[in-house]
C-alpha cells in the first residue's frame, strides 16, 4: 500500500508518500518539509494567520514535489491522508481542504488523521513496534503520557497542567533572546553551558501524578534575569543549561513513575517511545533512554526529522486506519481541539 500524507496543523507544510504495510517498518518514498521558520521568526512565534496564508501558498506545489521525488504518479497513491486537527485551525482547514479536493479529483479515498495519533505511530512505521505501548508525547502544543493498546485505543495517564515542554523549550529562548524555534536553540546554547550554576524547580516531585507543569520556569527565569546585574552569553548559556536540565529531569521522573505503575500491563518485553519535537533533543533522548532501560523498557524513539512535524508520520497513520478500513467522508471538518484520548473530548479548556 503506498498513502500521501499531507499536514499542516502548525508551521510546516509537509507532503510525504510512503509505501508499506502494518506493523512496519515502511519505506518513506519521499519527505517533503517545507518550513516557515523564516515567516515566524521575526514575531518570535507561530502567527496563526501567516501560517494559514503560507500553508495556502506552498500546499499544492509540496504535494507535487512529494509525487515526483517518489516517482509515483498519483493513480498509483491507495489513499490521501491529511491532518484534520488538533491544530491552529486555519492552518488544518487549508490541508483539509487541499486534500478533500485531490481525493475528489482523483477518486481516491480520504483519511483525515488526528496529528497526535501520527507521533503516536511514527515509532511503528520507524521501527515496526508492537502494541501496547507506553508513549510518551512532548511537542509545542502538547506534553502527554499515554497508553497505545491499539489503534485508536488511547489512555491519557498525564498530561501538563500548564505548558507543553516544547513551549517551555520556546518562551525561555524568548526570554534568553536566543530566537525561534526555541528547542534547537535551547539545546545548542546549552551545550557550552553549566547546568548547575542555576538549579530550576523541578514540580511535582512529591505526588504521585503523572501530570507536568512547566509554567513556573519560564517565571523563574524571567525573575532570575531581572536580578541579575549584568548579562553577559555565558549567563546566557548557564540558564539554558539549567533549563534544559529542568525540563529533562521532569520528563524522566513522570515518566519512570509511569513505567512502573505500567510495567504489568505492558506484557513480558515492554516499550516507551518518545515522539514529538521535544523528543529531538538529545540530553531528552538520552535520559529517557537510560531511565528505560534500568526498568527493563525498550526505548524507541524515532530520528529526529521525524520527532518534529512531517507528513510521512501522517502518511503512516493514513496507512494503519486504510488497513482497518477507515475511510473519511469528504464531509469531515477541521477540529482545533481534538483529544487521542476519547474521555476527555468533552472538557473545552483541554487542548488535547
Ligand atoms: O512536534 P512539533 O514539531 O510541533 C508540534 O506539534 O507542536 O514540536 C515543535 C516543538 C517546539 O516547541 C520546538 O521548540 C520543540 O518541539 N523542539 C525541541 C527541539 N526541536 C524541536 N525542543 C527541544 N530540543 C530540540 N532539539
Ligand atoms: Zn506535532
Amino acid at each position: 500500500m503506498t498513502v500521501l500524507g499531507i499536514e499542516t496543523s502548525c508551521d510546516e507544510t509537509a507532503a510525504a508518500i510512503v509505501h508499506g504495510r502494518p506493523p512496519g517498518p515502511a519505506t518513506i518514498l519521499a519527505n517533503i518539509v517545507a518550513s516557515q521558520i523564516p515567516d515566524h521568526a521575526p514575531f518570535g512565534g507561530v502567527v496563526p494567520e501567516i501560517a494559514a496564508r503560507r500553508h495556502l501558498d506552498l500546499v499544492e506545489g509540496v504535494v507535487a514535489r512529494a509525487l515526483s521525488d517518489a516517482q509515483t504518479p498519483i493513480a498509483n497513491i491507495a489513499a490521501i491522508a491529511v491532518t484534520a486537527g488538533p491544530g491552529l485551525i486555519a492552518g488544518v482547514t487549508v490541508g483539509l481542504l487541499f486534500a478533500k479536493g485531490l481525493a475528489q479529483a482523483t477518486g481516491k479515498p480520504l483519511i483525515a488523521l488526528n496529528h497526535l495519533e501520527a507521533h503516536a505511530l511514527t515509532v511503528r512505521l520507524t521501527h515496526a513496534v508492537p502494541y501496547p505501548f507506553l508513549l510518551l508525547l512532548v511537542s509545542g502544543g502538547h506534553c502527554q503520557i499515554v497508553r497505545v493498546d491499539g489503534l485508536g485505543v488511547y489512555t491519557r495517564l498525564g498530561t501538563t497542567l500548564d505548558d507543553a515542554a516544547g513551549e517551555a523549550f520556546d518562551k525561555t529562548a524568548k526570554l534568553l533572546g536566543l530566537g525561534f524555534p526555541g528547542g534547537p536553540a535551547i539545546e545548542r546554547a546549552a551545550q557550552t553551558g553549566d547546568p548547575s550554576r542555576f538549579v530550576f524547580p523541578r514540580p511535582l516531585a512529591d505526588s504521585h501524578s503523572l501530570d507536568f507543569s512547566f509554567s513556573g520556569l519560564k517565571t523563574n527565569i524571567r525573575r532570575l534575569i531581572e536580578s541579575l546585574p549584568s548579562f553577559d552569553e555565558q549567563t546566557r548559556r548557564d540558564i539554558a543549561a539549567g533549563a534544559q536540565a529542568a525540563i529533562r529531569d521532569v520528563l524522566v521522573r513522570q515518566t519512570s513513575r509511569a513505567m512502573g505503575q505500567e510495567r504489568e500491563r505492558l506484557g513480558p518485553k515492554p516499550h516507551l517511545v518518545v515522539a514529538g519535537g521535544v523528543a529531538a533533543n538529545a540530553p531528552i533522548r538520552d535520559g529517557l533512554t537510560r531511565a528505560a532501560v534500568s526498568r527493563g523498557y525498550e526505548c524507541v524513539i524515532p530520528p529526529a526529522r521525524l520527532c518534529t512535524d512531517n507528513a510521512a508520520m501522517v502518511a503512516w497513520a493514513g496507512l494503519e486506519r486504510l488497513r482497518d478500513g477507515q475511510i473519511s467522508g469528504l464531509d469531515v471538518s477541521p477540529r482545533a481541539r481534538w483529544p487521542l484520548d476519547a474521555r476527555y473530548a468533552h472538557l473545552k479548556a483541554a487542548k488535547s
